[in-house]
């Protein structure tokens, strides 16, 4: 990566963050980003962090490292086709046709529609709390601890039209116990997520 490139942000890989609440998955893909300068040698930045609720946690700690953050409220739209378009436009800003953008689903509790999916595909990911294929769609800790699985954990995959279902990037398992209850069984799986997540971004941007 030559050094007119990182210091001009237009020819910067882009990756665009979409959020919906606490952030803390886009909070450690910021800080992979900043402790092993992905800039300097990746020529790859968070770009933006955008939410669908106006008070997404997740937000304060983005402005406050001075990521450029927008919100498009859901329910100020009257489809789910015309807040995907809002969307699809928010963040166009940020993918040149020379530089698509990576866009990380953090968090991110919206379906997509397939028009939107098939604009980003190849360059949009999530990361989703169960070991798919099993448990895709909501409240997966407490269906992991429901049907008695000892291993639960979470997964970084390629998003498809197909909900929560596309090739798989990365996994991390961790032990149901006994005593778990699904917020116990969350905070254990969302510490792996942190790792995970920004691992599977830079194997992405470095790729
Ligand atoms: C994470 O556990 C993430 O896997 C999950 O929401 C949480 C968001 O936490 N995502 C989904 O359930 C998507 N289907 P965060 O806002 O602190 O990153």
């Amino acid at each position: 990566m030559s050094e007119a490139c990182c210091d001009n942000p237009k020819l910067m890989k882009n990756i665009v963050i979409l959020i919906s609440g606490g952030g803390s998955n886009m909070a450690a893909i910021v800080r992979a980003a900043q402790t092993q300068s992905w800039e300097k040698r990746f020529g790859a930045r968070v770009a933006a962090v955008i939410s669908n609720r106006p008070d997404a946690q997740g937000l304060v700690f983005a402005q406050k490292q001075g990521i450029p953050t927008q919100t498009i409220d859901h329910t100020s739209f009257a489809s789910r086709a015309s807040f995907d378009q809002a969307l699809s436009v928010a963040i166009s800003q940020y993918d040149l046709p020379t530089q698509p953008a990576l866009v990380v689903l953090a968090g991110f509790m919206r379906i997509l529609t397939p028009a939107f999916v098939a604009q980003f595909e190849g360059r949009l990911i999530n990361i989703h709390p169960s070991i798919l294929p099993a448990f895709p769609g909501l409240h997966t800790h407490q269906r992991a601890i429901d049907a008695g699985c000892m291993f639960a954990g979470a997964t970084v995959h390629r998003v498809t039209a197909e909900l929560d279902f596309g090739p798989i990037l990365a996994q991390a398992v961790v032990p149901v116990l006994a005593n778990d209850t699904e917020q116990s069984l969350a905070a254990r799986v969302l510490t792996q997520e942190h790792l995970i997540y920004p691992s599977a971004v830079r194997a992405l941007i470095s790729g």
